[in-house]
């Protein structure tokens, strides 16, 4: 099998990659789906998973893992750029990306926010060159149709937002082609470098071709690939670092759509329980009185959140060394704070909108079945697992929680790293299965072919 779909999702805290055959939709094989070892290029960390971040050092740029590592040590003033996502996601775009860094991300003050996307893509999509050449099945492909998992626009304008995205990747791809493997290097490259090649990028951008599809409707397509019913509903819930996204999908045949009144987005994610979590901890230890104890001690929380997160979730407690004095953090602790109720609270009503929205579409339809599926980070929340098994019924509707984690995610091959981060790549997965209908926007660029006409 030669023909192959690759789709990246580029989320606020990890990138995520996955491919499959072109025709894995209509003939569908476990065994031939390729999530992609994109953090493969890292010491560290999961192989799946590559930091969404770029760091502007004093004569360098680093990205992903080694550039959280710098920020960490640079200090409060700096910051890394991590949220390119929620700037593809506002309506005007090209306003966006032509603003200045902020001075956290750039002291030098020359970059804009563009120039930054492009240097992470440009990174990003060598990792995936790399991770693909490293898979066995699909480092033989003849041909890889690309698409990228993006939110559901909120100006509604798909395809103009698609092109300016499109237009990026061609850019990032004449740059990464311009710079060579070095840009896969914990040191990253020199700015001087990015001087001297990335306004050539800008100006000569690769062709490029993409497909667009949205997150909810990439989770959709694999969590419904498996069903026998092809008109089942779903009721997606994704909570990853920057945003937890509902929204309510109905399927017939190879179509998927979603119904738009639905869709609702909260602010609150995994980094905010993060920061939750920090502020409960802090509390809790009035030994740490000065400012550089509180300072140390914050780091220290951040730098463990991952696992604190992961005990906290599992069994209701977690606890950490630091500095001799042992601390813990409960699960309690976090449902007792103020604004983790108003998020118990904005999440639990958008849910049952949602339901009530699918509902009426499941009757009209003369259906009775919904899947609720919850994918991304927070998949593993307490709270989150609790909410899809909520099965209230209503007239002969009937609620199904679906596993986020499928049996074959545990197959030997994968050696046990693949099903602990599934939920969070079950979007690149979805989006590299998902047939052709279920795109919101197709095409690209081919400034060669512009000019000529
Ligand atoms: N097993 C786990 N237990 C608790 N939290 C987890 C677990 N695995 C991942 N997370 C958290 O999930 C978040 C990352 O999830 P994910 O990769 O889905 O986010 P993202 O796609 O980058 O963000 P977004 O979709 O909001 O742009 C982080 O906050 C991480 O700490
Ligand atoms: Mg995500």
């Amino acid at each position: 099998m030669s023909a192959w779909t690759l789709c990246v999702d580029f989320g606020t805290a990890y990138s995520k990659a996955a491919a499959a055959p072109r025709n894995a939709w209509s003939r569908f094989d476990p065994a031939s789906v390729r999530p992609l070892m994109i953090g493969g290029v890292q010491e560290t960390g999961n192989a799946f998973l590559l930091e969404s971040a770029v760091f502007v050092d004093d004569d360098r740029i680093l990205f992903g893992r080694a550039a959280m590592a710098r920020a960490e040590e640079a200090g409060r003033k700096r910051m890394a750029l991590r949220s390119f996502k929620t700037l593809l996601s506002v309506s005007d775009l090209d306003r966006a990306l032509n603003t200045s860094a902020p001075a956290s991300v750039d002291p030098h003050r020359i970059f804009q926010m563009r120039d930054l996307i492009v240097l992470y893509l440009a990174y990003l999509l060598s990792a995936v060159d790399a991770a693909a050449a490293y898979d066995p099945m699909v480092r033989d492909a003849t041909s890889i149709e690309r698409r990228y998992a993006a939110p559901a626009w909120r100006s509604g304008d798909s395809a103009g937002m698609h092109q300016s995205i499109v237009r990026l990747f061609g850019e990032a791809e004449t740059l990464r082609h311009a710079v060579g493997d070095q840009i896969l290097e914990p040191e990253g490259i020199s700015i001087q470098a990015v001087s001297d090649l990335l306004p050539k990028a800008m100006a000569e951008p690769a062709p490029y071709e993409m497909g667009l599809i949205f997150e909810a409707t990439a989770a959709a397509a694999y969590t419904s690939i498996g069903l026998p019913d092809s008109g089942a509903h779903l009721i997606v819930v994704d909570m990853g670092a920057g945003t937890t996204d509902i929204a309510a999908l109905a399927r017939s045949g190879a179509r998927l759509s979603e119904l738009p009144e639905a869709r609702v987005t909260l602010k609150q994610a995994g980094d905010f329980i993060d920061s939750v979590i920090a502020n409960i901890v802090l509390a809790n230890s009035r030994w740490a009185k000065t400012q550089a104890q509180q300072t140390e001690l914050w780091r220290a929380v951040q730098r463990h959140m991952r696992d604190i997160k992961e005990a906290v979730f599992e069994e209701g407690r977690a606890t950490l060394r630091h500095e001799g004095k042992v601390i813990s953090v409960q699960m309690r602790d976090i449902e007792r704070d103020r604004d983790f109720k108003e998020f118990m609270k904005g999440l639990a009503s958008a849910y049952q909108f949602g339901l009530e929205v699918l509902r009426d579409d499941v009757m009209a339809r003369g259906r009775t079945e919904i899947q609720a599926i919850a994918v991304g980070g927070g998949a593993a929340a307490p709270f989150i697992r609790e909410l899809i098994k909520k099965t209230k019924a209503r007239g002969n509707t009937r609620v199904t929680a679906r596993p986020a984690t499928p049996d074959w995610a545990h197959a030997r091959e994968f050696r046990g790293n693949l099903a602990p981060v599934f939920p969070q790549l079950a979007i690149s997965i979805g989006g590299a299965l998902a047939p052709e209908q279920m795109l919101a926007a197709q095409g690209g660029i081919n400034p060669r072919a512009d000019a000529q006409t």
